[in-house]
């Protein structure tokens, strides 16, 4: 007889240990992969969302531009739609942020038909010029913001927004 044999409590040993240790494994695993998930997801800030305008159509009259686009929120994904006021100055293409500077109402164009060449917000009246610059007087005390503005295939592309550039 050898003295290198496995005695039955080592035996028990071992294959406990082995067995314990992969389960464990397989327990721990999917927590590890959830916990890290958002961390392997590609990101999409700075992409542009296609909308359905096509830059030919536009003219110096503001128009709304609804799109909507995906949003990964951690582990929570949802379809997001959003607004823009767009138009064309000479060749360049503007894309304005709805958002009221005040309190977040939704300003339209030409909203208030004794000011119809302005952003109107029917909250409490604020009123913006077509640069998106708020009228002295008016609740609002900033600008509008500006959409990040791209063209493919002859439709509007639209970025993240930025601080308004044009007032
Ligand atoms: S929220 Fe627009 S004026 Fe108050």
């Amino acid at each position: 007889m050898s003295n290198n044999r496995v005695s039955r409590r080592q035996f028990l040993n071992y294959t406990l240990t082995g067995v314990g240790g992969f389960m464990a494994a397989g327990m721990l695993l999917p927590m590890v992969r959830f916990a890290i998930d958002p961390v392997l997801q590609t990101k999409a800030e700075g992409d542009f969302v296609q909308t359905s305008q096509k830059v030919a159509d536009l003219t110096e009259e503001p128009v709304r531009v609804d799109f909507s686009y995906e949003q990964v929120d951690a582990w929570y994904k949802s379809e997001v739609t959003d607004t823009a006021w767009v138009y064309k100055q000479g060749d360049q293409v503007i894309a304005l942020s709805p958002v009221c500077k005040h309190l977040g109402c939704t300003v339209n164009w030409a909203g208030d038909s004794a000011h119809p060449d302005q952003f109107f917000c029917a909250c409490h009246g604020g009123r913006y010029e077509k640069t998106g610059k708020n009228i002295p007087g008016t609740p609002p005390t900033g600008p509008l913001d500006e959409y990040e503005v791209a063209e493919q295939d002859g439709l509007v592309m639209l970025g993240k927004k930025i601080a308004n550039t044009l007032v």
